[in-house]
């Protein structure tokens, strides 16, 4: 056997590739349709004029000599690593230092790559339901078992619903690697530093080590809920932190992102700061300078100011599909610290048939719950990245088709 068996267990396509297959059919069989995407994550708001600035001069650097940039450092540029420190770590109160920050493309592959630094035997923990990439770059590397069509029979899942308020509770068995994210995908509620707490206490007793996605941070309104995890004592002995402009600052098609590695965090004698820098330099030649400079245009002034306006912009779109589903009497979590709202799907519906009925009689796209664990079959989630306008006509569509499901 030359190949790598474990594809064999995973489902065959990726969640949003199968949402996306599904919506090209409809498509090409109802071609006047007016589909409005509420489905994947994607921002639709242009990039801040701040960040186009950037990228222009950046650009315009490359084709002078003293410009030109050919490859960049392996864990980035260092006025990146260090606006990234002051601007998401020091204006919080954290002390995070520049060379604890590795520059990626994107959290996806960021928190995909990161389980490499990890036996092979590492007991994995994810919260349910839970953004596919953890689980299924895990089952890649062969680590969790057989999928018996529903479960992975050696991951550890840590159901969140309505019951217990979406608190992923401590794992009933030992774990090793747990990964958190908050605001969370696909849910959109947040952790409380109470939460977080208990999450660091637990991992600082048993070793574990806890990997926390921050891509929705720029999410969280007022002072209550936790931006990082290093807010929490104690915390840069247990736990990796992964950051996105993506989200933040319309980076879905440039790619750029951040990893907190703490010099503090050790494991079995080995750095793991040192084992992601040798990992990354043995895989990865970087984001590119340009990209990297229109990164560093977010923490100016100007560029603050605008990614907030293109925040707040999603966040009100997000307050209106949770208001929409809520006077049609379907109660929902979300849109609050969060672009994404999630609800139970009306009428007892399974996932994938409300995609069917909201596609077909609503033209409306969202993601099924069943895609992102068995805790969330049954449920449902919709993105606010769409444009207000859309989403004012999909809020309109929804108010029309619900009370004929509830
Ligand atoms: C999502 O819709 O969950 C995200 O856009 C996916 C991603 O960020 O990769």
């Amino acid at each position: 056997m030359i190949i790598n068996t474990h594809f064999g267990e995973i489902p065959q396509s990726y969640l949003f590739s199968e949402v996306a297959e599904r919506v090209r059919r409809f498509e090409q069989q109802q071609p006047d349709a007016r589909v409005l995407r509420l489905g994947i994550g994607d921002v639709t708001r242009p990039l801040a004029p701040a960040v186009i600035g950037a990228l222009h001069a950046a650009v315009d650097e490359q084709a002078t000599t003293e410009g030109f940039q050919g490859y960049g450092p392996e864990a980035g540029y260092e006025f990146l690593r260090e606006a990234i420190a002051a601007g998401e770590y020091g204006s919080i109160g954290v002390d995070v230092a520049p060379d604890e920050i590795f520059i990626g493309d994107g959290s996806k592959s960021d928190s995909a790559n990161i389980q490499e630094l990890f036996s092979e035997t590492a007991r994995v923990a994810v919260t349910d339901p839970v953004y596919p990439v953890y689980v299924d770059s895990n089952a890649m590397a062969g680590r969790l078992g057989s999928f018996d069509g529903e479960r992975w029979t050696g991951l550890t899942y840590l159901p969140c619903d309505d019951a217990n308020g979406y608190r992923p509770p401590l794992p009933a068995e030992p774990v090793e690697l747990i990964y958190l994210c908050s605001p969370g995908n696909p849910t959109g509620t947040t952790m409380s530093r109470a939460d977080l707490e208990e999450w660091v206490q637990y991992a600082r007793r048993t070793g574990a080590v806890i990997l926390f996605d921050v891509a929705y941070r720029a999410f969280i309104t007022g002072d209550d809920v936790p931006r990082s995890i290093y807010e929490i004592e104690g915390a840069d002995e247990v736990a990796i932190e992964l950051g996105s402009f993506s989200k933040t600052a319309g980076f879905t098609g440039l790619r750029c992102s951040w990893t907190v590695v703490p010099k503090n965090l050790t494991r079995d004698g080995a750095s793991l700061n040192a084992m992601w820098l040798r990992r990354q330099s043995t895989k990865f030649n970087g984001t590119p300078y340009i990209v990297q400079r229109a990164a560093e245009a977010v923490y100016s002034a100007d560029g603050r100011e605008q990614v907030q306006a293109d925040v707040d912009y999603y966040l009100q779109n997000a307050r209106l599909i949770r208001a929409t589903l809520e006077q049609a009497g379907v109660s929902a979590v979300g849109g609050e610290h969060s672009p994404y709202v999630w609800f139970r799907c009306p009428s007892g519906m399974d996932s994938w048939a409300f995609f069917d009925v909201l596609l077909e009689q609503a033209q409306i796209v969202g993601t099924p719950g069943v895609g992102f664990g068995p805790t969330g079959a049954g449920h449902f989630r919709l993105s606010a990245f769409n444009t207000a306008e859309a989403t004012r006509e999909a809020a309109e569509r929804l108010a029309k088709l619900l009370p004929t499901l509830v």
